[in-house]
């Protein structure tokens, strides 16, 4: 079976660097199974210090994306060295890479694609390429829940949703201000619903539950299917 995973890069590479460690326990978990993996690696840290800094020199909204794209790549090549093997050596750089990259290795890892897009979104379009029909998302939230969790203190957490019920949440917080950003946006949204892909919430830090959702094992996040 194919399984897409969208590596949150706040999960691997932090201020103090990248987490070896942690890139480390995810190849054990991969390890263990005998799937086909398409990850795409998010660019944490690094990647809002380089937007910000292209833009302290005057660079635009594209531009200040390329710079973030450079921090996914460099968080790509890191899981791929820490994966010691594991994975394909080559980062495709496009989807069109991909689609041969795991016809020659059972996990490929990659960043960022173009500029005006999350890695979320690639990840879901590297799911539709490759056919894969469950997407984990693994990033420091551990779910979706109906209001912002962080405002909100009886905010519910939801097991299973449909697309339509993830469509809508994302495309209210699209209206909402900049950096109140939704766990998943409102393209990748609406690629895994056109696709009918199966969209796992969990949260990095539970490798409880990464291990369960890779698998394909109940878990304490959140699960998106029609
Ligand atoms: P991420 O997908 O990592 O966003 O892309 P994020 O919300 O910061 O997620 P975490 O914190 O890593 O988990 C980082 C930035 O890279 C650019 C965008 O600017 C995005 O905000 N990017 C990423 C692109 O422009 N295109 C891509 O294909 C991917």
């Amino acid at each position: 079976m194919r399984i897409a995973i969208s590596l949150g890069g706040s999960m691997v590479n932090k201020e103090e660097g990248t987490d070896w460690n942690y890139i480390e326990k995810i190849k054990e978990i991969i390890e263990k199974t005998d799937d086909e993996f398409g990850i795409v690696v998010g660019g944490g840290y690094t990647a809002r210090k380089y937007a910000k800094e292209a833009r302290e020199k005057g660079a635009n909204e594209f531009e200040a994306d390329e710079s973030a794209i450079a921090a996914t790549h460099e968080n790509a090549e890191a899981v791929i060295k820490g994966f010691k093997g594991l994975a394909y050596s080559k980062e495709p750089k496009d989807f069109k890479d991909a689609r041969e990259a795991i016809k020659k290795s059972r996990v490929i890892v990659m960043g960022g694609t173009i500029p005006g897009i999350t890695t979320d979104t690639d990840a879901t379009l590297l799911a539709e390429c490759i056919g894969a029909k469950r997407l984990i998302n693994i990033s420091n939230v551990d779910g979706i829940y109906d209001k912002n969790p962080r405002e909100f203190k009886d905010a519910k957490k939801y097991d299973e949703m449909t697309h339509e019920q993830l469509v809508e949440l994302a495309a209210e917080s699209d209206k909402r201000m900049a950096g109140t950003n939704f766990v998943f946006d409102i393209l990748a949204s609406k690629l895994s619903a056109r696709s009918n892909i199966e969209v796992h919430f969990v949260s990095g830090k539970n490798l409880f539950d990464v291990e369960k959702a890779i698998k394909g094992e109940k878990h304490g996040g959140t699960v998106v299917k029609d």
